[in-house]
């Protein structure tokens, strides 16, 4: 039974996933390599806690019960003591991932399950270094930012992990309120990553193309077919609700037409040379002057908020 879970990197997404374990009463320990940053951590979490509180997800009493239940490790020796779901967290290169579970494996117990987050990496290359007994109790835990508050959490159901491990694992997720799905097959970027690019790489087109600007674009995401639609239904109940015999009509005529690139387009590529990356620089589609950047982003996390509320 998982009682004790490690979060290996506290950045973007290791605090959120901390806290989203800690406030199902789960012991989670969080480690960094960079202490100063990490010591800085437990207010941030607070923060975002307190947030939910206000947006009517949690009541006060949660947020100091999931403060209690967060222990800072500030070695990885730390952190592997007595663990019985560790999850790495840390960023995107293969070599820095597989460094830490095999510096990992000897430390921690024949039952702890190892957990990578990673978007893009093949669980067969981060897991390659660890002894075969360990690679049977290894799975990518693929999350969504903010991950204390987006649902969707995607699990390998692929690899050499026995059917009762993984169930342990899904029921992991049920436990902490997440939505796990299972994905078949190794394929790069899981589902909804691929799915979020299909829509990207169409919406980039014809933003490109002038046949509607980046407002309006939005607007077709936002009240339309798509995420309006699809938030409450995902997609096979609304091809159901409009009949499949359109639909398929409809990808004969249409999917020839749809974008296929296979590279991003230079307009994408110019903002990126010319720093404009979002709110991070304070420009991207939209500017974001510095001293409203915190207040931004708290709006943003407001608005998921109240649509998470909004579905559970
Ligand atoms: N950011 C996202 O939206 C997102 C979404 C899903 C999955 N992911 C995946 O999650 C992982 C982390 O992404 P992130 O955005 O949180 O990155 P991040 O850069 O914000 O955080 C990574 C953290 O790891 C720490 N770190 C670096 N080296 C370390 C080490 N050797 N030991 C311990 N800690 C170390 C850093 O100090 C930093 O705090 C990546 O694999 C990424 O692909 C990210």
């Amino acid at each position: 039974m998982i009682k004790n879970i490690s979060v290996l990197g506290a950045g973007t997404m290791g605090h959120g996933i901390a806290l989203a374990f800690s406030r199902f009463g789960y012991s989670v320990k969080l480690y960094d390599n960079n202490i100063s940053y990490l010591n800085e951590v437990p207010s941030i979490i607070r923060s975002e806690a307190e947030q939910m509180v206000r947006g009517g997800l949690i009541g006060d009493a949660d947020v100091d019960n999931a403060m209690a239940n967060i222990e800072l490790a500030p070695t990885l020796e730390g952190a592997a003591e007595g663990a019985d779901f560790i999850i790495e967290v840390v960023p995107e290169i293969l070599e820095l991932k597989q460094e830490i579970f095999k510096t990992l494996d000897p430390l921690c117990g024949e039952e702890t399950i190892f957990a990578s987050n990673t978007s893009s990496l093949r669980l067969k290359d981060v897991i390659q270094p660890l002894s075969e007994k360990r690679k049977a109790r290894s799975i990518i835990c693929h999350w969504f930012n903010p991950p204390h508050i987006i649902p969707l959490v995607e699990l390998s159901n692929y690899g050499n992990m026995p059917e009762d491990i993984f169930k342990e694992v899904y029921e992991l997720f049920l436990s902490i309120e997440k939505k796990p799905i299972k994905i078949n097959q190794d394929v790069a970027g899981l589902v909804s990553n691929r799915l979020q690019n299909a829509l990207a790489r169409e919406a980039f087109y014809l933003m490109e193309e002038g046949v509607a600007d980046a407002e309006d674009i939005n607007d077709a995401i936002t009240y339309g077919g798509t995420a309006f639609r699809m938030s409450v239904a995902g997609l096979t109940e609304i091809v159901d609700m409009g009949g499949i015999d359109i639909w398929t009509s409809v990808a004969g005529n249409l999917w020839g037409d749809l974008e296929d690139r296979a590279d991003a387009n230079q307009f994408l590529l110019d903002m990126v040379k010319a720093g404009k990356l979002g709110l991070k620089t304070g420009e991207g589609f939209s500017v974001y002057p510095e001293d409203r950047r915190a207040e931004i982003k708290e709006d943003f996390n407001d608005r998921l908020i109240r649509h998470l509320r909004d579905i559970v």
